[in-house]
């Protein structure tokens, strides 16, 4: 997707627009959308068109250990698992009418050969160091590991399996040296010993009074998540930090000065380089427009500014890490008369997106994948649920049912039935736009008033990043106009008064002309639509915010105008919404009955029993996510001795964990290894203390049990039908 060229140059900032590098170990879900990339989107949409230069550059995360976790499990390579991701992310990203200006990756020689030259002066500008500490080190493969490579049992609770950096069983992070009996991940039983490795150190202690400066003087335009985040860091003391790993997967620790050390064996820490991702892919874009220079406008020029978007997980990144390194960076570039780089100008942070109260997590498979929404519906009817529903300020859910009803009610109900009826309305009549009334017009005044109202109003909350009220301000504008083509009658009119008909037709498709202009950050593809039919040229992309005021092409011949949106169709709706995903009621199983029965069919029937019909259609069964997993390992359940903690591959579900009362009827080793059948979208419960993310099914007879397994080799993930 290559994007507009910018407005004309008026003076105003040029604006970066930063969005977080998704990682490339999965594919894009609405999460991501509404949390980092869309909102971005809708913003250097919207600044275009009020007079900025705004470019947008991000690219795929790719190193660090979520991608080693992935290609482990899918058996692949990192490489692979981030060509194949990287592909699937900008594919996502142009169905969704995501216009980049880059979108790379962190695996270019670019961006390393800087990030390396960003280590290299911030070393030099003494804000990076070298220490020793003790890292877990693989007796048999005789490499140090990540802290989450290591498996022991929990010091808090007790529970074995328990990962170097946290207890999925009680919360708690922990440090691998506190692990009971540390095993290794990576050859099951080797043990690990904790050995010295030389690391480089961060200086953030150091920077604290460089970096409480800057949000004293930057924050005062930060949303109150992002300050909060931010302050509280600074509060508890910046403390330095590790920035090189014992990996060989990422950017390699470039030669230092002076040093004969090999550290061929480590590589940058993934989140100091990816960071630096916001520079090395302006410069890399720079590249690209044949101007190699262009970047420094976005970075050296003074008055221009850098918004960063993301989630609020990933905001002391970019308020404290992020300005950092480039403080650390700018002394290194001082001493040597470079021109010293922008820090962060603004840091729209949003909260989350539930699904139906889950996180949406690739890693807890709760999520809805892009690509199957927009399977099915209009990418611009779910940037319209994402933007009215957006999670800025606190977080927000998806339910379906509110999607259909936000889409089909407003939507379509209220913004593509005003276009369509006053385009078709006036097409039947007139046939073609019709003259402009008097200015003295009463209704001509009271639209021509109420668009430059709106687009003041939608001017001031998307220049300062809100983003949901600015579409709620469009909607109701939409709104307004139905009221008025109601109050106007032009049906009745024309029959009596053709020139009171024609002149608030006008009017009308005035207002039509506007909201094109005023939508094109929000619904891209339906605002030129819109800005066609009225026989516009061009596209309401390259129209400056003011060509909402301007005036039409009267006597222009009108087509027939075609529908924006289309209406959400609930059978389309009812194939993506799991249980879980709707508020009707389900058979809700009792967690005790859940965690004593193996099978489905017992644990459903207490409540399903009386209450539903003997038979169910298709659909319904359809709602069961059912799919095939093998299962990774099987530990006593840490409170209840029937009980066993099942770790299974659910494959692009991701690793799920399973409590299942099957510890009287299988030792761990006869399960470890099966391809079991699976219940995916069961809602989740708390058995005893360790949560359940599904359920494994078995048949029984009263006495023995048998675990479902399939007859022939099939990948984990499968699906069962
Ligand atoms: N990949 C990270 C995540 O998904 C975000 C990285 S933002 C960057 O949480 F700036 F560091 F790239
Ligand atoms: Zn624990």
């Amino acid at each position: 997707v290559s994007p507009p060229a910018p407005a004309a140059q008026t003076g105003k900032p040029p604006l970066l627009v930063a969005v977080a590098w998704p990682y490339a170990n999965g594919p894009l879900h609405l999460g991501h959308v509404a949390g980092s990339l869309l909102p971005p989107d809708i913003f250097r949409r919207a600044m275009r068109m009020r007079g900025h230069d705004a470019r947008m550059v991000s690219g795929s995360d790719c190193h660090g250990t979520p991608i080693l976790l992935k290609a482990e499990k899918e058996g692949k390579t990192p490489a692979e698992v981030v060509a194949f991701y990287n592909a699937e992310h900008k594919e996502s990203l142009r169905r969704l009418s995501i216009g980049f200006d880059l979108f790379t990756a962190t695996t270019t020689d670019n961006h390393r050969k800087w990030v390396q030259e960003i280590f290299l002066a911030c070393r030099e500008a003494g804000y990076i160091e070298t220490r020793t500490q003790k890292a877990p080190y693989d007796e048999k493969a005789k490499r140090f590991l990540p802290d989450r490579y290591v498996e022991g049992t929990c010091p808090h609770c007790k529970t074995p399996g328990a990962r170097g950096d946290q207890c999925d069983s009680c919360g708690k992070t922990l440090d691998p040296q506190e692990l009971v009996g540390p095993v290794s991940k990576l050859n099951p039983g080797s043990p690990v010993t904790f050995r010295d490795t030389e690391h480089f150190f961060f200086l953030l202690s150091k920077l604290q009074p460089d970096l409480e400066r800057y949000v004293a003087a930057t924050a005062g335009h930060w949303r109150a998540n992002t300050i909060n985040f931010t302050q509280n860091w600074l509060k508890d003391g910046l403390q330095d930090r590790a920035i090189t790993r014992d990996l060989t997967w990422g950017v390699p620790i470039p030669a230092i000065p002076g040093s004969a050390k090999d550290y061929s064996d480590k590589c940058i820490y993934v989140w100091f380089e990816a960071v630096c991702g916001y520079l090395t892919a302006s410069i890399e874009w720079a590249q690209g427009q044949g101007k190699p220079e262009e970047w420094t406008r976005f970075w050296t020029d003074p008055k221009a500014r850098g918004y960063y978007f993301l989630g609020k997980d990933n905001i002391p990144f970019h308020t404290i890490i992020w300005p950092g390194i480039l403080i650390a960076y700018n002394k290194a570039r001082a001493k040597r008369g470079q021109p010293l780089l922008n820090l962060p100008y603004d840091v729209p942070a949003n909260e989350f997106l539930n699904l139906s109260g889950l996180k949406f997590s690739k890693s807890q498979g709760v999520g809805i994948g892009v690509q199957e929404v927009l399977d099915r519906f209009q990418a611009d009817a779910v940037r319209y649920y994402l933007s009215i529903n957006m999670p800025e300020q606190k977080d927000a859910d998806w339910t379906w049912e509110d999607f259909q009803s936000k889409v089909n009610d407003e939507l379509v109900g209220a913004l593509g039935n005003l276009v369509h009826r006053v385009l078709s309305f006036t097409k039947q009549n007139v046939g073609a736009i019709p003259a402009a009334p008097p200015a003295s017009d009463p209704f001509d005044r009271k639209v021509t008033d109420a668009i430059a109202a709106c687009g003041d109003d939608m001017g001031l909350h998307l220049d300062s990043v809100q983003l949901r009220p600015g579409m709620r301000r469009l909607m109701d504008l939409a709104i307004q106009g139905n009221a008025w083509m109601q109050d106007a009658k032009p049906w009745a009119t024309i029959k009596t008064d053709r020139t009171a008909a024609e002149a608030n037709l006008h009017s009308l498709l005035r207002l039509i002309k506007a909201l094109s202009v005023y939508m094109a950050p929000y619904l891209p593809t339906a605002a030129d639509q819109a800005w066609r039919m009225l026989g516009e040229s061009g596209s309401v992309h390259d129209q400056p915010w003011s060509a909402a005021q301007a005036p039409l092409q009267a006597g222009h011949k009108l087509d027939d105008p075609k529908a924006l949106f289309v209406k959400l169709d609930p059978a389309d709706i009812a194939k993506l919404a799991g249980p879980a995903a709707t508020n009707e009621p389900q058979p809700a199983p009792s967690s005790q009955k859940q965690a004593s029965a193996p099978s489905a069919g017992s644990a459903a029937a207490p409540a399903g029993a009386a209450a539903s019909p003997t038979t169910i259609t298709i659909d319904e069964f359809q709602r069961v996510n059912l799919r095939l997993a093998v299962v990774k390992s099987v530990d006593a359940h840490p409170k209840a001795d029937k009980l066993y903690v099942l770790k299974l591959d659910v494959g692009d579900l991701g690793e799920r964990q399973v409590v299942a009362g099957l510890k009287a009827h299988y030792t761990p080793a006869e399960l470890v290894g099966k391809t079991v059948a699976f219940v995916a979208n069961l809602q989740p419960a708390m058995l005893r203390g360790v949560e359940s993310q599904g359920m494994v099914l078995a048949g029984d007879d009263g006495t023995v049990v048998s675990v479902l397994e399939a007859a022939r080799r099939l990948p984990p993930g499968s699906r069962i039908r």
